[in-house]
């Protein structure tokens, strides 16, 4: 089974992006099922319901989010029924901590967990939180997305968990890695990287972000439009051996 597994997406133009690219993207990589982190497509923090429904119109089966998860509040009326999965272990009723996903006759488990260097939110430990979660599942599969700034905490995850999840795969830095590699059948990357403007400081308006660096002044960011955009993410082939295969387009919109 061939996953492409796209990066933050940062900024609703990417849905008009991918309508016109995925459906190719897939053909050409024979692509099964998609997946996304969706964390920053509304005004780039947070996914109201409207955009979620195109996303899921565009054939994305399951969504995962990260420290934006709840930024556009509107997602807690939503988000119990939606094919979305919240971090873990955010300590919330909200949403699921495992989404499954079937395809023919197999079963997927997709887990969101935050790391903790660098974010100042109360978390609960993402390994014991894991650990908890293993005992339950039950799935063919189980694909772990990562969302933390620290390559160290990703990697540190990725070992432990080896041999116990078939990929762990890391989001939120919106820079993909070159450090793919499978071990004990665990695919892993430090990040994806991201759905969004070329042209752009991870996403978002270039100005601004100068800006913010250069008088210490903290305004919200716009994101930042471009002709072209990139599609960033990685395919993994899960089968008997598990592969992972990083991917990225530079399309015109
Ligand atoms: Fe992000
Ligand atoms: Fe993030």
């Amino acid at each position: 089974m061939r996953i492409l597994y796209l990066g933050d997406i940062v900024g609703e133009k990417n849905i008009d992006v991918l309508k016109n690219n995925l459906e190719r993207i897939k053909r050409e990589n024979k692509i099964n099922l998609v997946f996304a982190n969706a964390e920053n497509v509304s005004a780039g923090s947070g996914l109201t319901q409207k955009h979620y429904k195109e996303l899921k119109a565009l054939g994305i089966s399951a969504i995962s989010m990260g420290n934006h998860t709840f930024s556009k509040s509107e997602i807690k009326s939503y988000i119990d029924d939606a094919s979305i999965v919240r971090p873990a272990n955010l300590n919330t009723t909200y949403g699921k901590d495992v989404l499954y996903i079937n395809y023919n006759d197999q079963k997927i488990a997709l887990v969101n967990m935050l790391g903790r260097v660098y974010t100042n939110t109360p978390l609960d430990c993402p390994f014991k939180t894991m650990d908890r979660l293993l005992e339950n599942i039950k799935a063919d599969y189980i694909i772990v997305d990562f969302h933390a700034d620290a390559t160290s905490e990703k990697k540190a995850f990725f070992y432990d968990f080896a041999g116990r999840v078939s990929a762990i795969v890391g989001s939120h830095t919106h820079t993909q890695t070159a450090d793919e590699e499978v071990y004990k059948n665990t695919c892993f990357i430090s990040d994806m990287g991201m759905c969004g403007a070329y042209e752009s400081i991870l996403g978002d308006d270039i100005q601004m972000v100068i800006d913010r660096f250069r008088t210490g002044m903290y305004e919200k960011l716009k994101v930042q439009e471009d002709d072209y955009y990139k599609i960033n993410g990685v395919i993994l082939d899960l089968g008997k051996d598990n592969k992972i295969i990083r991917f990225a387009e530079r399309v015109k919109v």
